[in-house]
């Protein structure tokens, strides 16, 4: 369906009811239509929006036919692998996904922050576990398609130590890295939601978590998923212990945790003042733009920089692209704007 159309019909008619209803609720609606789709099971292949790929890229070995993305966290469970890419998404992230099935931080998980352009997440890795996604994936065909997992240690009580949230990446790893159709890695270490992900913002951890990584034989490139309140001497750090590993994508960056910053609309973060959680979109933005322009100055062609957090529209993407992004991921300006979003920046990118 026309780009233009599925726009004024997102803003004006469906936007307004799903805002209506739950968050999660209509997430998991969302998942069951496009999964629908995905299969064939209903003809309303016709309602997509136009993705408007052009470009073909080589980064890492990889052909990207898009710029644009999909972030961790909307796909976490592998149910849209397919039916991302006809909405215009060069590559689809699949996860965090941990090695242990885990329902979920206790909800209310979602929440939105409309005045904010955010969303407040407290999922905390809700994963079918490694095998399960694996499972699924397996049966769907995904020649052609760009997929990667976003890996993260298991959210439960007995992964409590660094060793064994360790040993619990690896097995992540080992299940998905002889895949056919998984073409990168996705490293998680920010999550903030998750007990023990942030463990591995430290450089001691973050070195034994990479020399593992870089030693069990995964022959795709890995991004590493960067924290998002982060100085810039400690981002630094971590992106030398990468690259002195062979890992040379970085994403910045995950959730944003303060709840002074200035992006909030002060009444709107108030009313969520005891809802547990981190934010997504506009608030997301400043420190992402800095950190992608602070790396690319300091490391120059040595990396490769995925700029994530608060993109709205063609003009946000631009603006990450000069800062020094080779690709761009969001989740959250699709939620705000609409599915056609992305098929608006592919254009406007391309003109
Ligand atoms: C609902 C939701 C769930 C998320 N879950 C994950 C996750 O599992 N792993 C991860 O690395 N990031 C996760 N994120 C963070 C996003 O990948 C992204 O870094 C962040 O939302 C900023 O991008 P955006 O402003 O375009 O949403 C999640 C974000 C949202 C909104």
């Amino acid at each position: 369906m026309n780009n233009k159309i599925v726009g004024v019909l997102y803003k004006n008619l469906i936007k307004p009811a799903l805002f209506q209803l739950d968050a999660e609720f209509v997430h998991n609606m969302v998942t069951q239509i496009g999964e629908g789709l995905e299969n064939r099971k209903w003809p309303l292949g016709f309602l997509l929006p136009r993705g408007e790929k052009t470009i073909k890229k080589n980064i890492l070995g990889l052909e990207f036919e898009s710029f644009v993305g999909l972030a961790a966290g909307f796909d976490y469970n592998g149910h849209l692998a397919k039916v991302m890419r006809h909405v215009g998404f060069g590559f689809n992230t699949v996860g965090t996904v941990t090695a242990q099935k885990y329902a979920g931080n206790k909800p209310p998980r979602l929440a939105r922050l409309p005045r904010s352009k955010s969303i407040l997440v407290n999922k905390g890795f809700k994963s079918d576990g490694a095998e399960a996604v694996a499972k699924r994936l397996d049966g769907k065909r995904l020649e052609g398609h760009l997929i990667g997992i976003s890996v993260g240690s298991s959210n439960v009580p007995d992964v409590n130590t660094i060793n064994k949230a360790i040993d619990d990446y690896l097995e992540t790893f080992r299940i998905f890295k002889d895949k056919p159709y998984v073409k990168y890695f996705e490293l998680n270490i920010s999550c903030p939601n998750a007990v023990m992900s942030e463990s591995f913002s430290n450089l001691k951890n973050f070195k034994e978590l990479v020399q593992a990584v870089a030693s069990c034989g995964i022959t795709q490139p890995i991004f590493v998923k960067m924290p998002n309140e982060i100085d810039f001497d400690k981002s630094d750090t971590l992106v030398r212990s990468a690259l002195e590993n062979g890992i040379r994508g970085f994403i910045f960056s995950n959730l944003v945790k303060d709840r002074n910053n200035q992006a909030f609309d002060k009444k709107e973060i108030f009313r969520v003042k005891d809802v547990k959680g981190n934010f997504s979109g506009k608030p997301t933005a400043e420190n992402s733009k800095r950190l992608i322009k602070h790396t690319r100055d300091v490391f120059g062609k040595n990396v490769v920089i995925v700029g994530c957090g608060g993109i709205f529209s063609a003009d946000d993407a631009r603006e990450r692209l000069s800062a020094g992004a080779d690709l761009i991921q969001l989740i959250t300006g699709m939620i705000y704007e609409g599915p056609q979003l992305i098929g608006e920046i592919n254009k406007g990118i391309n003109q």
